[in-house]
């Protein structure tokens, strides 16, 4: 490309022709605009304004040498020249606008940009309040030194109940209305499990003490639903097999986990209460979330809501899985894990966990 031979502070005084004339202005445009597009200071702008616009500029100077060219050139030249002249004012307003509004917020892009823009929305999921109950039962366990396994939710029989010491007929078996898939309570039957115990015999039959493990999962009772119950719910199973594990180890296991999830204050109760496969076995029960143990519906005024049961596993339970229980011993704990965000929250109804009504949902 020619560039003018002058410079651009200068009239070119060859240019006699109206095609040189508007030649030479197309290219004071383009090499003004080209300079401003690098313009990075209002000081630089400044030289730029005048070097382009300024008195002894050539477009200055072309504007007031257009009474000196011949009446037939002057229109054209004219026009073309405050076209050129009306771009580079312009370009010189946005420009010198975008540099002021660097010095005010410098940490801001000197491009336009809208920063009052709501940002677009990225719908992202969440955790059901189950799983994050889950999340951190498990957490809290995993750092006293447990392990976490998972285990079938279709059962035999044998590992719900006969290896627990629920053999057929025993009452036990009241407790749980089982689901079942083949012939109902025979031996041999499959039925959709009705505790995470199954994984206390599960568990045993693979490893050998010291065992710190704890079993999360989904059950199945045969059961109505309501405010209170599930026919699909969850529970976390806990086991501790070791040479001299006592009832000790079992508070302080449980009284750790109360503490971590329910705060140092929550008075924590122990009592006696019997399963099968524990010996001698217990319920654990702490002081009501709502009233603070005054008494009310939530407590059935009695101050006291269960949450597990637990126990030292029963020596038959041990040696079924070939461990000695004259060397080891062990506790089991069970707990359901629906009551805990029930408790927390002031949820008054089981069945919201399961309806898929995301304005609950979303709560949590
Ligand atoms: N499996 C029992 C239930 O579903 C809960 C339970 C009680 C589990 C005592 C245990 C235990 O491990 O020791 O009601």
């Amino acid at each position: 490309m020619k560039t003018c031979p002058a410079g651009p502070g200068v009239v070119d005084k060859d240019i006699t022709t109206l095609y040189q004339m508007l030649e030479q202005l197309r290219r004071i445009q383009s090499e003004a605009l080209d300079e401003l597009s690098k313009v990075e200071s209002l000081r630089e702008l400044e030289f730029w304004r005048v070097r382009y616009l300024g008195k002894k500029s050539a477009l200055i100077q072309i504007l007031r040498s257009l009474a000196t060219l011949p009446a037939e050139e002057r229109p054209r030249t004219g026009m073309q020249a405050n076209k050129v002249k009306n771009s580079l004012e312009s370009g010189l307003r946005e420009k010198e606008e975008l540099l002021q509004q660097a010095v005010v917020a410098p940490h801001l892009d000197v491009q336009r940009l809208d920063v009052t823009l709501p940002g677009r929305p990225f719908p992202s999921g969440g955790l059901h309040p189950v799983t994050k109950a889950l999340d951190e039962i498990c957490s809290v366990f995993r750092n006293m030194g447990f392990q976490v396994v998972e285990g079938p939710e279709v059962e035999w029989e044998y590992y719900n109940f006969e290896a627990l010491n629920i053999p057929q007929h025993h009452p036990a078996r009241d407790r749980f209305a089982t689901l079942w898939i083949d012939a109902d309570g025979r031996k041999d039957s499959r039925l959709l499990r009705t505790h995470t115990s199954p994984m206390q015999i599960r568990f045993m039959e693979r490893e050998r003490p010291p065992i710190r493990m704890i079993a999360p999962g989904r059950v199945y009772r045969y059961e109505a639903t309501d405010a209170t119950h599930e026919s699909v719910f969850f529970m976390v199973e806990g086991l501790a097999v070791d040479r001299s594990i006592t009832m000790a180890d079992l508070k302080g296991t449980l009284l750790e986990f109360c503490r971590c999830l329910f705060g140092d204050e929550r008075q924590v109760r122990f009592r006696c209460d019997y399963f099968p496969f524990v010996e001698p076995g217990m319920e654990v029960a702490i002081q009501c979330l709502v009233c603070d143990g005054d008494g009310c519906r939530l407590c059935s005024h009695s101050g006291w809501i269960e949450i597990l049961g637990a126990g030292m596993v029963h020596p038959d339970v041990l040696a079924r899985v070939g461990i000695d229980p004259t060397v080891y011993s062990g506790f089991a704990f069970g707990l359901g894990v629906e009551r805990i965000p029930m408790l927390r929250y002031g949820i008054d109804d089981i069945r919201l966990f399961y309806s898929n009504d995301l304005r609950f949902l979303k709560q949590f």
